[in-house]
């Protein structure tokens, strides 16, 4: 079997707080992507998807620590690597994409010079060849005119374009993996729907496995090969997209299909997920879910679910749930 570009198993993610005991924010967490799929990460907020998102390359900061786990890049262990073998695969084998682009892009430099700075930190190149692989990396980024588009200064691009740019950035050294973060959420539907094409296009045609996070099941349903579905810091439901959205197992990722307007007939009220999620920390003992939960039954708030094989289905999947929803 071929290694999978990305393969994490049961991460868990704490936040230390001053003279308290150390939060799991994020636990159970495992997921494979191989070259050429689409991962998303779906979850309201607080879920811990952007925990996750920064963990994977290794960007999170104090007081966020990983607890345990495993996070195998190209079937190389991150976890306990020196900070200098992580920085060399962050940006060339691995990258990363966040909502806001100009965390991202420098003011006072040109696009070319993010794109040949990001590529010459990895590998010798002469100008002129690494100028020529930007100008690629923006075409395969959906940047028109990328020529020109070169001697851009970032406050003369638009919202879309300067996301693109970034995505220019991520791809430009052929990472195996790149992970985005609510990469298209600022952005209006349109400009949103064109670069989540172009990102199919590019797993596509690159081999890039994307981890694409967002707290859109639309995102989801244009994006993803499989979906993991977060709740409370932990993994509800996971498995193919198109089966895990057309047939829930969990009765959160019902619960969250039923607040997408599109599915809804014209006229019925918006179904918003009644009550809060738990904070971090604050974790009731049986399901976490419970609360909120429209099916919940006695043994649900007493015994912890814990994720399982869904029995009877042709594709793999898993549900934590005790009564799992069936067709
Ligand atoms: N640096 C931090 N210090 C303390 N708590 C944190 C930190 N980062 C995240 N948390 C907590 O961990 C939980 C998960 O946060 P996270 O940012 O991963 O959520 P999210 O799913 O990305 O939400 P959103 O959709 O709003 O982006 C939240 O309760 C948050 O308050
Ligand atoms: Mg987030």
């Amino acid at each position: 079997m071929n290694t999978p570009a990305l393969a994490v198993s049961d991460l868990r993610i704490g936040i230390r707080r001053d003279g308290a005991p150390t939060i799991d924010a994020v636990e159970g967490v495992s997921f494979t992507v191989a070259a050429g799929q689409v991962l998303a990460i779906v979850g309201e907020s607080g879920s811990g998807k952007s925990l996750t998102a920064l963990a994977l390359p290794g960007l999170h900061q104090p007081p966020v620590t990983i607890r345990s786990g495993s996070i195998r890049l190209e079937g190389v262990e991150l976890l306990g690597l020196a900070p200098a073998a992580l920085r060399r695969l962050r940006g060339s084998r691995i990258a990363i994409v966040l909502q806001d682009p100009m965390t991202a892009l420098n003011p006072v430099q040109r696009v070319q010079t993010h794109l040949i700075e990001t590529i010459r930190a990895h590998r010798p190149m002469g100008y002129e060849e690494a100028r020529e692989r930007s100008r690629l990396a923006l075409a395969r980024a959906g940047v028109p005119e990328p020529a020109r588009r070169l001697q851009s200064w970032p406050h003369e691009l638009s919202g879309g374009l300067r996301q693109r740019v970034v995505i220019a950035m991520a791809l430009v050294n052929d990472p195996a993996v790149i992970v985005a973060d609510e990469a298209t959420t600022a952005l209006d539907v349109t400009v949103q729907g064109e670069i989540l094409r172009e990102v199919r296009r590019l797993a596509r045609d690159s081999g890039t496995a994307f981890v694409w996070i967002t707290h859109d099941l639309g995102v989801v349903e244009r994006i993803a090969d499989t979906v993991c579905v977060m709740y409370a810091g932990q993994v509800v439901e996971q498995g193919p997209a198109g089966a895990v959205l057309a047939q829930p197992a969990h009765p959160y990722t019902r619960a969250l299909l039923d607040c997408v307007p599109a599915r809804q007939r014209a006229g019925t009220r918006l179904n918003q997920i009644a009550g809060a999620p738990p904070s971090a920390g604050q974790w009731p003992s049986g399901c976490r879910f419970a609360a909120r939960c429209p099916m919940v039954r006695d043994d649900c708030t007493r015994t912890p679910s814990t994720l399982s094989v869904l029995e009877g289905t042709d594709m793999p999947r898993s549900v934590r749930c005790l009564h799992p929803l069936t067709p």
